[in-house]
C-alpha cells in the first residue's frame, strides 16, 4: 500500500484526542507523521514535536503557516488532521482546503450549520476529501448493527432510546467555583453548546448511521445549573419518517464515565450497543432470549472481522474504532487518486456532509431548548 503523510493541527502531548488520533494512525504502517502545529504556547509546539521526532522545518507555529509551507513543498503532507477545541475547526479547515489538502477534522465540525455547508462548498470545488472524526463509527459491532437493521432483522424501527452521560463536570459546576474552566464550558471555545455539542453529537450521528434514520424535528429541555452552556439535556426526537425517540445526555451524571448507548426496537426485535463494552451487541429476536454477538466471530449474520484488528476475546477499544476510522480514510484517499468518485461514501467514512446535519441538529436542540421545549426542525 502507497505510503501516506499527514500533519496534525492541535494534539499537543497534554492534550486529549490528538494522542488517540496518533494511535488510531499508528496501527496502520502506510500512515507516517510529517508535520504539527499542536500548540499555541510555543514550548509546547516544539517539544511535542521534539517527542515524535519531527523534522524542526515543520513544526510551525500557526495553521495558516503550516497550510501555506506543506502547500510549496514536492513531500507535502497528503492530509491534515484538526484536533483543536471547536472554535477553530472551520477557519483551519478552511485553510488546509484553500492550500490543497485533504481533512479529517473533529467534530462537532463547526460553531453554525452555514459554516459546515461552506466547507463542504469548498472541498467539492477543489475535489478534496473532508471527512468528519465521528470515531464510535469505527468500532466493529457499529457496521453489523447497521447491517442487521437494513436486513430487516429486527422488522420495522418502532422507536429508539439513546443516552450519552458522563459524570465529570460535577464537580467544576457545583464545587471548584474558583479553578479554570474546562474550555468545553465556555462559548468562545465551544459553540453554542457545551453537552449537546461535545457527546450528543456522538449520538445524532450514530443512530442516524445504524438506522438511516434523519432527524426532522426536537423538543428538548436542558439545565446549565448557573453555567453559561447546557450541562443535562433530555430531548424528544422526530425522524423524517414520524418514527420517534428520546435521547438524553449530561455530564453531572455522576458515577456514569462514557455511557453511551443506543437502544433500537423493531417489530421483529431489537439491537443494544454500549461504548464501555463495544465489543458486544445485544440481539433480542421476537419471542425468543436475548443473544450476546460478540466481536470477530466468523459466524455472524455478518462479518465484523473486516473491522477487526484483534482476534474476538481480545478486548479491543477506543484506540482501535479511531484506527478503523483512519484504515477507511487513507483508503478513500487513495481510492480518489485511482479516480474513484464519493470515495469518502464508497469507504464509508463520515464526511462533511455527516458533520453539516450533526451542527443543524445541535442548533435546533439549543433553539428549542430556550423556547421552553418548543419543536424546532432541524435546518436542511
Ligand atoms: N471523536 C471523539 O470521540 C472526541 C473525543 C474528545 C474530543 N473530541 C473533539 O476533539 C477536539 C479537541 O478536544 P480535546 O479534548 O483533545 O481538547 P484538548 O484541550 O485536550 O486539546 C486541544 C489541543 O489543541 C491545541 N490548540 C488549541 N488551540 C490551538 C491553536 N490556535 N493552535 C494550535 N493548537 C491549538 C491545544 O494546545 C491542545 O493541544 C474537540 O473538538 C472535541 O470535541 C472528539
Amino acid at each position: 500500500m502507497s505510503k501516506l503523510r499527514y500533519g496534525m493541527f492541535g494534539g499537543s502531548e497534554d492534550a486529549f484526542i490528538g494522542k488517540v488520533h496518533r494511535i488510531g494512525a499508528g496501527f496502520h504502517h502506510h500512515l507516517e507523521m510529517v508535520a504539527g502545529c499542536f500548540s499555541r504556547d510555543e514550548e509546547k509546539n516544539q517539544s511535542t514535536a521534539q517527542l515524535l521526532s519531527l523534522d524542526q522545518d515543520r513544526v510551525y507555529k500557526t495553521y495558516e503557516e503550516m497550510a501555506a509551507q506543506e502547500a510549496k513543498r514536492s513531500d507535502k503532507m497528503d492530509f491534515v488532521v484538526i484536533v483543536t477545541p471547536n472554535n477553530t475547526h472551520y477557519s483551519a479547515s478552511k485553510a488546509f482546503l484553500e492550500a490543497g489538502f485533504h481533512v479529517l477534522c473533529e467534530k462537532p465540525l463547526t460553531f453554525t450549520h452555514e459554516e459546515a455547508k461552506e466547507l463542504a462548498r469548498i472541498a467539492q470545488q477543489k475535489d478534496l476529501l473532508f471527512g468528519v472524526a465521528y470515531a464510535y463509527q469505527g468500532y466493529a459491532m457499529i457496521p453489523l448493527m447497521r447491517d442487521m437493521i437494513q436486513r430487516g432483522d429486527i422488522g420495522e424501527i418502532l422507536t429508539v432510546n439513546s443516552r450519552y452521560i458522563q459524570g465529570w463536570l460535577l464537580n467544576p459546576v457545583f464545587f471548584s467555583p474558583t479553578e479554570a474552566k474546562p474550555w468545553r464550558m465556555i462559548p468562545k471555545y465551544s459553540g453554542i453548546s457545551n453537552s449537546v455539542g461535545d457527546i450528543g453529537s456522538h449520538i445524532e450521528y450514530m443512530v442516524r448511521y445504524v438506522t438511516g434514520l434523519h432527524v426532522n424535528r426536537v423538543c428538548a429541555v436542558m439545565d446549565t445549573f448557573g453555567e453559561e452552556l447546557d450541562m443535562n439535556t433530555m430531548m424528544h426526537i422526530e425522524y423524517e419518517n414520524k418514527v420517534k425517540a428520546s435521547y438524553w445526555v449530561s455530564q453531572i451524571a455522576w458515577g456514569k464515565l462514557n455511557d453511551f448507548n443506543i437502544q433500537v426496537f423493531g417489530t421483529e426485535g431489537a439491537l443494544e450497543w454500549n461504548q464501555e463494552l463495544p465489543d458486544y451487541l445485544l440481539y433480542t429476536k421476537r419471542n425468543e432470549a436475548t443473544q450476546k454477538l460478540v466481536r470477530g466471530q466468523e459466524f455472524l449474520p455478518y462479518s465484523s472481522k473486516n473491522y477487526s484488528q484483534l482476534p474476538a476475546g481480545h478486548p479491543e477499544g477506543y484506540h482501535v474504532a479511531f484506527a478503523n476510522i483512519y484504515a477507511k480514510f487513507s483508503q478513500a484517499i487513495l481510492d480518489h487518486r485511482q479516480g474513484v468518485k464519493d470515495a469518502l461514501k464508497v469507504n464509508d467514512v463520515p464526511s462533511v456532509t455527516d458533520g453539516i446535519e450533526g451542527v443543524a441538529f445541535i442548533e435546533a436542540v439549543i433553539d428549542s431548548a430556550k423556547n421552553d421545549g418548543a419543536w424546532k426542525k432541524v435546518a436542511k
